[in-house]
C-alpha cells in the first residue's frame, strides 16, 4: 500500500507521516529531506542555487543514500557518504530548498529515485508533488494544510528547540515566500491532487489527524473511495 501526503511546509506532513508509518508498520520516506540534501551541498560547494546545469552538475555527481525511517526513527541521509541528517534542517538550507527544487531536471532525477524507493513497499511518502507526480496511483492521497501563523509557530518551535534565534515574522516571511514559489514553479508545482483528501491541521491535534489518516487508510482496505 502507497500512501502520499503533501502540502506547504509547517502542516506537520513529516510528523504525520512518522507516526502514520509506525502505526501502520510501513517505512516513511522524506522527500523533502532529498532536496534538501542537495541543497546543502549546493551550499557547501558555494554554487548559484539559481544555476539549473551547475546544480544538475553537483546532483548528477553526488551520491545520496536515503534510509528510509521507521517511524520512531527520521529518515537518515548520507551525501557522500556523510550524515547530514540533521544539517539540513538548518534554516540556511530551508532559505535557498525552493530554489534548488525549482529545477525540471534535478526534479526528474530525483522523482525516478523516490520511485525506485517506493516500489514495491508499503509506504508513507511525503512531499509536494507525491500524489500528483511520483505515486499518481497511490492508495490514499492526502493534502495536509493549516494557516500560515499555525505553521510558522509550529517552525519557530522546532528551531527554537534546535537553538536558532529566529522571530515568528521572519519565519512567516519565508513560509510565504516558499509556499509562492512551491506553488507557482512550472514543474510539478505543489497542489492538491484531484482525488487527494484535504485534513486542515490548523485546529487539530497531532493524534486527531493520525487517527483521521489511520481511518482514512481501513476505508481504502475496505474499497471504500472517497474523504
Ligand atoms: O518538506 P520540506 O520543508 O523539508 O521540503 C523542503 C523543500 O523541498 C520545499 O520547500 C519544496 C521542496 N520539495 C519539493 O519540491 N518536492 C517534494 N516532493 C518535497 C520537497
Amino acid at each position: 500500500m502507497q500512501i502520499a501526503i503533501d502540502g506547504p511546509a509547517g502542516a506537520g506532513k513529516s510528523t504525520i507521516a512518522k507516526l502514520a508509518a509506525e502505526r501502520l508498520g510501513f517505512i516513511y520516506i522524506d522527500t523533502g529531506a532529498m532536496y534538501r540534501a542537495l541543497t546543502y551541498l549546493v551550499l557547501q560547494k558555494g554554487a548559484d542555487p539559481h544555476d539549473e546545469e551547475g546544480v544538475f552538475r553537483i546532483q548528477q555527481a553526488m551520491d545520496l543514500q536515503l534510509e528510509p525511517g521507521t517511524g520512531t526513527t527520521a529518515c537518515r541521509v548520507l551525501v557522500d557518504g556523510v550524515d547530514v541528517t540533521e544539517k539540513i534542517r538548518h534554516p540556511d538550507v530551508g532559505k535557498l530548498v525552493s530554489i534548488v527544487s525549482r529545477h525540471g531536471k534535478v526534479r526528474r532525477e530525483m522523482v525516478a529515485l523516490q520511485q525506485k524507493l517506493a516500489s514495491g513497499r508499503n509506504v508513507v511518502m511525503d512531499g509536494r508533488d507525491i500524489g500528483t507526480t511520483v505515486l499518481p496511483k497511490a492508495d490514499l492521497k492526502i493534502f495536509l494544510s493549516a494557516s500560515v501563523e499555525e505553521r510558522a509557530r509550529r517552525r519557530l518551535a522546532e528551531f527554537m528547540q534546535k537553538g536558532h534565534g529566529l522571530t515568528l515574522d521572519a519565519v512567516i516571511a519565508e513560509l510565504k515566500q516558499r509556499d509562492h514559489i512551491d506553488s507557482t514553479r512550472e514543474v510539478s508545482s505543489l497542489c492538491k491532487a484531484d482525488d487527494a483528501v484535504e485534513i486542515d491541521t490548523t485546529d487539530l491535534s497531532i493524534e486527531q489527524v493520525v487517527e483521521r489518516v489511520l481511518a482514512l487508510v481501513v476505508r481504502r482496505e475496505n474499497g471504500v473511495q472517497g474523504p
